[in-house]
């Protein structure tokens, strides 16, 4: 079973949204399982102090190594990657995500404050992940993240396997859109292509409209797209 572990002092955000819709049926159904570690009972002072002032100075606190390492060591003593969640971190894609989501699953700290004594991250291995160019206040949510998009890639938590091959990313490129009833709105018809029950001119149409919008709204997406495409029909 795919097993999430997340350290946080925050644990009662958990499971959050990942209890509701696909995710938190899969974990009824046992199909994950998340496991949540308050840091705070591994300080060993009578306030549960979890951080200090940074060395040097400066503004906020700083998560203390000596009470993380042993919420870590309490946790992740298997094969399981061990991620921080970071700002700093390698950026989290669909592509990583998919590798997380074919292995065991993942122990995951969540930074608070200014985040974490260094010293933490080279001994206990921990790998930054960062959820996007942007700060969050705490790690939790880009857990929360991370657990969302690894999960619905579980064998069987998706309803329809197929769609997890053709939405955004899968093959690098954005997904097409997508229409339903009623056939006019506002004035606005679907496109006439999707209603002709051509199976071969609706896949050209979505194709082509991923490239576009893939062109158009991700240049560096498209880049890598193509790159790959041209390297690939030069070895094919
Ligand atoms: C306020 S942030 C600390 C920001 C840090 N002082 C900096 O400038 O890089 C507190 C915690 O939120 C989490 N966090 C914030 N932004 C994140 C992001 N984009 N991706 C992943 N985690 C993030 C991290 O765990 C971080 O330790």
């Amino acid at each position: 079973m795919w097993r999430a572990s997340v350290l946080t002092i925050f644990p009662d955000v958990f499971p959050g949204p990942l209890g509701a819709s696909l995710a938190g049926k899969a974990l009824a159904a046992g199909a994950w399982s998340l496991d949540v570690v308050d840091i705070r009972k591994f300080a060993t002072d009578t306030h549960c102090t979890v951080d200090d002032t940074p060395a040097g100075g400066g503004p906020g606190m700083v998560m203390k190594a000596d009470v993380l390492g042993r919420a870590i060591d309490a946790t992740a003593a298997d094969e399981r990657p061990r991620l921080l969640l970071s700002p700093r971190g390698t950026p989290l894609t669909q592509a990583r995500v998919g590798t997380l989501a074919g292995g065991p699953g993942a122990v995951l700290v969540c930074g608070r404050f200014e985040g974490v004594d260094e010293r933490i991250i080279a001994a206990r291995a921990l790998e930054e992940i960062s959820v996007g160019d942007y700060v969050l206040s705490g790690g939790e949510l880009a857990a929360m993240v991370l657990i969302d998009a690894c999960v619905r890639l579980l064998p069987g938590v998706m309803g329809a396997e197929v769609s997890a091959a053709e939405e955004s990313f899968s093959e690098g490129l954005l997904e097409y859109p997508h229409y339903t009833r009623p056939q006019l709105w506002e004035g606005r018809p679907i496109p006439d292509v999707l209603l002709s029950g051509d199976h071969g001119k609706i896949a050209a149409w979505r194709r082509a409209e991923a490239e576009r919008l893939t062109r158009e709204r991700r240049p560096d997406l498209w880049a890598a797209f193509l790159q790959r495409f041209r390297s690939g029909s030069r070895t094919g």
